[in-house]
């Protein structure tokens, strides 16, 4: 924990239910709608959070797409006035999909932000190499993050999130700097594909000896953020003490991803088991025993020599030298 965050968190890991701009950490369990109305008009510095998709999840009925957006109508409405002039708003979604028709969420979603006056900034493609496998067309493998800005004042830290240059050895080769190192010594624009692994803890990765078997931060949640990927949001587009809320917070990914990066947390969710184990994260966090994926981990790749990385010997000896000969 490094110095102001003691600061911040230092009387206890307290999680308040209502919201209070005196406290760092709140959850509430009820209805997002009802909580955001007691929330102070510009309070919020990022609002970052991946709604029900309507895709008919235990913790959703799956309505037509019209009343599903028209649902979603007033906790828009009401993150907008929350949300800092200088804020940001990052809305994570997949695809509703009906009857075997794609229907890409954040399409529907614009329209609805710019009535509002956003700003789009990114449109961040979070792409995972896993998932179901579709037969009738091509496997889905990313979700989209529109981040949207309040203004044109708007906070973009890039220096927190610059990745690793893949030649920090380059030199101009002319012009006034030549001989001189091209690349940031601090790293890259890590760009706006992302490649934070989503459920490696529900896919076929499982029977690979080298890969844990299930992914550190797993739950209860069948669709919950890893943790790593609201990071980013958080360096990039607040600072310390700031305000990041998640009106749909399941359990607690946004919240604890504030936390720790000394930010205040606030959430909400409509279940119980997902804010219990919400708090239960939290209080693991500050004890720490919550097990989370280390920022940055590169992805697995396998190597070829795991069992399951390698054509089974029943296909035939035509099938693999097409595989070798590519
Ligand atoms: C896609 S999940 C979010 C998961 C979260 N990002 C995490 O990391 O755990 C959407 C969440 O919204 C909650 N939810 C749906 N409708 C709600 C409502 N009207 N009020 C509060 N929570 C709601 C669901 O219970 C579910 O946990």
């Amino acid at each position: 924990m490094n110095q102001s965050m003691e600061t911040l968190f230092k009387e206890s890991v307290e999680i308040s239910s209502d919201f209070n701009e005196e406290k760092a950490i709140v959850l509430q369990l009820g209805d997002t709608l009802k909580f955001l109305g007691t929330i102070p008009d510009r309070t919020i510095s990022l609002v970052i959070t991946s709604p029900p998709y309507n895709i008919g999840k235990v913790y959703e009925k799956k309505v037509g797409i019209k009343e599903y957006l028209l649902q979603q109508r007033p906790v828009i409405s009401e993150l907008v006035r929350i949300l800092k002039d200088d804020g940001s708003l990052c809305w994570e979604v997949g695809n509703y999909i009906d009857k075997g028709e794609v229907f890409p969420l954040d399409i529907y979603y614009y329209p609805i932000f710019k009535e509002h006056g956003l700003r789009l900034r990114n449109r961040i493609i979070w792409h995972f190499g896993h998932g179901l496998h579709a037969s009738k067309r091509f496997s889905g493998r990313y979700e989209t993050i529109l981040w949207f800005s309040k203004s044109e004042a708007y906070e973009f830290n890039l220096n927190s999130v610059r990745v690793p240059s893949k030649y920090p050895g380059k030199r101009y080769f002319k012009g006034k700097r030549k001989g001189e190192p091209s690349c940031n010594p601090l790293g890259k624009n890590p760009s706006d594909i992302w490649s934070v692994i989503k459920n490696d803890w529900e896919n076929e990765i499982w029977d690979i000896p080298n890969v844990k078997s299930n992914h550190p931060e797993k739950t209860v949640h069948p669709c919950q953020f890893p943790v790593e990927l609201v990071e980013r949001c958080v360096l990039a587009l607040t600072n310390e003490n700031d305000w990041v809320l998640d009106p749909y917070a399941g359990v607690g990914s946004a919240l604890i991803a504030a936390i720790k990066n000394n930010r205040k947390a606030a959430g909400c969710d409509k279940e119980e088991v997902y804010v219990e184990t919400a708090k239960k994260r939290i209080a693991g966090y500050f004890s720490g025993d919550l097990k989370l994926r280390p920022v940055g981990k590169p992805v697995f790749t396998p190597t070829g020599k795991e069992k399951v990385s390698q054509m089974p010997q029943e296909w035939g000896k035509e099938i693999q030298e097409n595989a070798n000969t590519g």
